[in-house]
C-alpha cells in the first residue's frame, strides 16, 4: 500500500518510521527460536513477547526527533518534503495560501464570499472585522485566531496549484519567502496560531492529511537533510 493512501492515525508507522525497524531485533529473536527446535513453547512465546516489546520501544524512540543519531540523506529529505507538502495543499492551509488574491473557502477551493480579496482590505474591509481572535461555534460562521490576515501582497507565498518541487523552490526563494530560512519556517510550522488552527478549525470543517507532530517529524528531518527538494 502507497504511504500516501493511509489515514492520519495509521500515518504515524509509515516509511519514515517503519524502515530502521527492518534491523530490529524481532527477525534474529524469531529466528533463534526457530533453532532451539526442541524449547518448550512458552519460551518462544516468551522471546518473541520479549522481541515484541523491543520492537515497539524502537519505534517510540525512532519518533524522537531529538535523539535522531543518522544523517538524513538527500533522497530521504526530498521524500519528507513530499509529505509536508501535502499538508501544506491541504484545504486549511491552502485557502489562505491561493494563487489569487481571495482566499478560499471550504475543501471545493472556492472563493471566499463577499468578495473578499487584498483589494477589500485594502480599502478598509480587515479580514478581522469578521474574524474574530477565536472560532464562533456555529458552522458557517467565520473562524479565528488572533491576526487572521493573508501574506502581505509583495510575497503572497503561493501553495496552491504548484508540484511539491515548485513549491520546495519557492519556499526557499529569499525573494518569495519574506527572507526565512528552512529553520524559520520550520519555527513557523512549529508555533504559529494560523498553523495551528488548521487543527482546529471549527464545526464542519476537516483537517490536514497528518497530525501536527507528524508534520513536525517530516519538517524537522527535511531540515536537518538540508531542506532539499524532490525532483
Ligand atoms: C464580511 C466578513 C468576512 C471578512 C471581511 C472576511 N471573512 Fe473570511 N470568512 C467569513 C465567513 C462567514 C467564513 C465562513 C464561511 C463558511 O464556513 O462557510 C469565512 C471563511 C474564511 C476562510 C475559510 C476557512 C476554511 O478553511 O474553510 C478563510 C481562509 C478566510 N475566511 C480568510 C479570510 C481572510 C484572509 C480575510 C481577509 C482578507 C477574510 N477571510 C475576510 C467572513 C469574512
Ligand atoms: C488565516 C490565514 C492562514 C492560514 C489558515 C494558514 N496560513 Fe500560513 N501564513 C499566513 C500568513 C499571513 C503568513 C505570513 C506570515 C508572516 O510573514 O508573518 C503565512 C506564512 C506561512 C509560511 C511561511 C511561508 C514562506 O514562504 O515564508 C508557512 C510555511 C505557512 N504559512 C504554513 C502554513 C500551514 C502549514 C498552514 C496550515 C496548517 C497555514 N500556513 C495556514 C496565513 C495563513
Amino acid at each position: 500500500m502507497s504511504p500516501v493512501t493511509r489515514s492520519p492515525e495509521t500515518r504515524t508507522t509509515g516509511w519514515w518510521t517503519s524502515q530502521p525497524l527492518r534491523r530490529a531485533p524481532y527477525g534474529e529473536g524469531a529466528r533463534r527460536a526457530v533453532r532451539r527446535r526442541r524449547a518448550p513453547l512458552a519460551f518462544a512465546a516468551a522471546a518473541l513477547a520479549l522481541a515484541g516489546v523491543a520492537v515497539a520501544f524502537t519505534g517510540a524512540a525512532r519518533l524522537g526527533v531529538a535523539d535522531e543519531p543518522t544523517k538524513v540523506s538527500e533522497e530521504d529529505g526530498a521524500r519528507h518534503f513530499v509529505e509536508i507538502a501535502r499538508v501544506l495543499q491541504s484545504p486549511r492551509c491552502r485557502n489562505c495560501h491561493p494563487s489569487g488574491d481571495a482566499p478560499l473557502h471550504g475543501d471545493t477551493a472556492s472563493p471566499h464570499s463577499m468578495n473578499v480579496s487584498r483589494v477589500s482590505v485594502a480599502s478598509g474591509l480587515g479580514c478581522t472585522t469578521c474574524h474574530r481572535s477565536e472560532n464562533q461555534e456555529a458552522e458557517h460562521a467565520p473562524p479565528g485566531v488572533p491576526g487572521w490576515r493573508m501574506p502581505p501582497a509583495d510575497t503572497p507565498m503561493v501553495f496552491e496549484g504548484l508540484t511539491p518541487a515548485e513549491l520546495c523552490a519557492r519556499l526557499k526563494d529569499p525573494k518569495k519567502n519574506g527572507g526565512r530560512s528552512p529553520e524559520a519556517l520550520r519555527d513557523h510550522m512549529d508555533h504559529d496560531a494560523l498553523v495551528l488552527w488548521a487543527w482546529s478549525p471549527g464545526a464542519g470543517r476537516t483537517v490536514p492529511p497528518l497530525t501536527h507532530d507528524a508534520l513536525m517529524t517530516h519538517v524537522k528531518r527535511w531540515v536537518e537533510a538540508g531542506a532539499p527538494c524532490p525532483k
